[in-house]
């Protein structure tokens, strides 16, 4: 067992006796994260969910993190205060880096509404592992859309800090990929999408198992 040296807090975190590469012959693919922004109504969760069941059936080990979900279990503790969303992203990235040195790829689905917490997102899992994808959809037309209702409810005062009605949406100023969910079909979106991500699963390097 590998023992870091300087302690923290008087904790001793120790490597794997397993390394990156050995998982990554393992399983086949390189692990990578992918995140997708964007406002309720956009189309995170229907993008993410064709792109896991599309992974998924090409053989890839891919999961699928999303806020509905995750704030349903690990996260129900938090609410929408910008401190609860930060803590709500910064959680997650924890969960998607532990997921990433399994070997998975993981995509995330999640409003993320501020551009400093979606950073800590890279930085915690590494940048060359991060992929930013912005599911841009104009306010009007995800209001129109009001799948849940909840931009009515937000609209007579029901639901407090409600992103683009009450709170901030910073979109990203330099996606990795951008999708536009109103004015393309999701098919095309999917493609644009599976077009940046697929490559970049395809392990680069020659089997190096040994024991
Ligand atoms: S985030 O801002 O912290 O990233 P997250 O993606 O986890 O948000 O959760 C968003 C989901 O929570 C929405 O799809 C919606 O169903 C629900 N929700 C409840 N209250 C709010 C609110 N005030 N603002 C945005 N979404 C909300």
């Amino acid at each position: 067992m590998q023992i870091r040296k300087e302690p923290k807090n008087h904790l001793y975190p120790f490597h794997s006796k397993i390394s990156a590469t050995q998982r990554q012959d393992m399983l086949q693919q390189e692990p990578r994260l992918v995140w997708l922004t964007g406002l309720s109504g956009s189309g995170k969760s229907t993008l993410a969910l064709r792109l896991e069941h599309y992974l998924f059936h090409k053989g890839y080990k891919v999961y699928l993190l999303d806020g509905d979900n995750v704030r349903s279990g690990l996260n129900s503790d938090l609410g929408f205060s910008a401190e609860d969303r930060r803590e709500n992203v910064r959680r997650v990235s924890e969960v998607a880096r532990l997921m990433l040195d399994a070997g998975l790829v993981v995509i995330c689905a999640f409003i993320s509404p501020y551009a400093e917490e979606r950073e800590l997102a890279r930085k915690t899992v590494g940048a060359d592992r991060f992929t930013e994808v912005y599911i841009n959809c104009p306010l009007h037309v995800c209001e129109q859309r009001d799948t849940k209702g909840l931009y009515a409810k937000a609209r007579q005062g029901l639901i407090p800090d409600f992103t683009g009605v009450s709170a901030p949406y910073e979109a990203p100023a330099e996606p990795d990929v951008e999708v536009q969910t109103a004015e393309e079909s999701i098919e095309d979106s999917l493609c644009r999408l599976i077009g940046f991500v697929e490559p970049r699963l395809v392990v680069r390097r020659e089997s190096t198992v040994n024991c």
